[in-house]
């Protein structure tokens, strides 16, 4: 892309409108030079994903907005280079899936799958810089920008690591593609992983029903001859990528004009957000991501405004298009009964529909005596409740849930049927960045939001 022209629509938006505007959270690179190198570098690599399948998930997620359609979106809080393994990728994919059988059960609908993979790299953070004793560096801003090591070599940003984080990203989604469509993802077999997890889990009992009907239903799809061997939609999984579009010269390197429409799209992934530390209206990630034409997402934390959401709307969304934008609550479990409805009701009077997604994470951290980072599951699970009461009561729809979790059995989140303390945490606790829930966790949280969704089903069956 040479010239830089007006995206058709959007008239003073430009692929780099976003650099005049006030920017929070950039890294502070040394080498001028070698940033531009790279980012023009960049900009003749391939795409990652295409403006088609960013229009399908669109259309998915338009659905989830109407209540016709549930959203999973999980993955690490930042993947990282040193964990780039097939293992990895496969185990977290596998427990999404696991979670999604069990959520299409419970809600009697499909689930749009969107993984925090394959490009989930750049994290904001509360200090530029890290104190150590005497020693002050640079803090951490995940794998892309510079490293987790406290040295000032490793903390120093580097633009190099933009093109390992694209390679690694189309490794990840390469096989990402591969496991959705070339057989692991089949129903029946994503069923019998579930099958051993409520075996194997203290709360069997309580799982065994939900388990034993979808069991049911498969065999007796299979009796009507609905089989993986002639039917794509048991073989065969549709999962779409996202990350927080947090690193916008590696965004704007990678975002393309479709030839088909001359919009523009992101191709990093399919779906990014905007992180609540950068939400500002007049800022640098809200001005770069008005004018990319895939479906988005804003992060809403208890400090959100309704009158400021309600301009930020204005701003991302003008045509108020189905799909177009996900707003992920993020209020914590003791706020999100005063602070979301408010939000809830002024969107609804707006006439607004986007998809309310919640995050039942990062409104949830806490410090443990011993300074460990963790979450509490109950804590997790309470906020969800209160996302589904308070959707309940203000007649909206509970589009999603957004989650932070890793097919690994690591030990980060206290609680779950397991019962991890937190003097368990010392066990497996490897995240990059923010507390993760566990395999187990994971599935238990899913069995658990199956009813909520299936009271969601009967409330308005009622209606
Ligand atoms: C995240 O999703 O990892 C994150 C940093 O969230 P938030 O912007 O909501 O704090
Ligand atoms: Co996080």
């Amino acid at each position: 892309m040479d010239t830089i022209t007006p995206a058709p629509r959007d008239t003073g938006w430009t692929i780099d409108s976003w650099r005049n505007c006030p920017i929070k959270q950039v890294p502070t690179y040394p080498d001028q030079g070698a940033l531009e190198a790279m980012e023009a570098r960049l900009t003749k690599y391939p795409p990652l994903v295409f403006a088609g399948e960013a229009r399908n998930l669109k259309a998915a997620l338009a659905r989830a907005a109407s209540g016709q359609a549930f959203v999973l979106q999980g993955g690490d809080c930042a993947e990282s280079f040193g964990d780039f393994t097939a293992n990895v990728i496969r185990d977290t994919f596998r427990v999404l899936l696991q979670m999604a059988v069990v959520l299409t059960f419970g809600g009697r609908m499909p689930v749009v799958k969107l993984g925090r993979m394959a490009g989930q790299f750049a994290k904001p953070r509360s200090s530029d810089t890290e104190s150590l004793g005497e020693v002050t560096l640079p803090s951490y801003r995940g794998d892309i920008i510079n490293g987790p090591d406290f040295t000032a070599a490793s903390r120093t940003p580097d633009p190099a690591r933009m093109e390992f984080g694209y390679f690694q990203s189309a490794g990840t989604l390469n096989l990402l593609r591969a496991f959705a469509s070339g057989g692991y993802a089949d129903l029946h077999q994503v069923h019998r992983w579930n099958l051993d997890f409520v075996a194997n889990s203290p709360l069997a009992e309580r799982y065994q029903d939900l388990a034993t009907r979808i069991d049911e239903t498969l065999g007796f799809m299979a009796a009507c001859g609905l089989t993986s061997a002639d039917t794509p939609q048991i073989r065969e999984t549709d999962f779409y990528t996202s990350h927080e579009a947090l690193l916008l010269p590696y965004e704007q390197a990678l975002t393309r004009q479709d030839s088909t429409t001359g919009e523009y799209y992101a191709c990093s992934a399919h779906f990014l957000w905007i992180g609540d530390r950068t939400r500002q209206a007049d800022g640098a990630h809200v001005e770069f991501m008005r004018g990319i034409r895939n479906p988005i997402g804003m992060k809403v934390g208890p400090s959100m405004q309704a009158d400021d959401l309600l301009r930020i709307m204005d701003v991302l969304d003008p045509e108020n298009e189905p799909g177009r934008l996900t707003l992920i609550a993020r209020m914590g479990a003791d706020k999100v009964a005063d602070k979301l409805p408010p939000l809830l009701r002024a969107v609804k009077a707006a006439g607004r529909t986007p998809v309310w997604m919640c995050d039942a994470m990062h409104g949830n951290g806490i410090t443990t005596a011993a300074k460990v980072k963790t979450r509490r599951f109950d804590a997790i699970m309470a906020e969800l409740r209160g996302f589904f009461d308070a959707h309940e009561a203000e007649g909206t729809v509970a589009g999603g849930a957004h989650l932070e979790m890793t097919g690994q059995n690591v030990t980060e989140c206290v609680g779950g049927a397991r019962g991890l303390s937190e003097e368990d945490l010392g066990a497996r606790y490897e995240t990059f960045c923010d507390p993760r829930l566990n395999a187990e966790q994971s599935l238990e949280l899913a069995f658990y939001l199956a009813e909520g969704l299936k009271n969601r089903r009967a409330g308005r069956a009622a209606k």
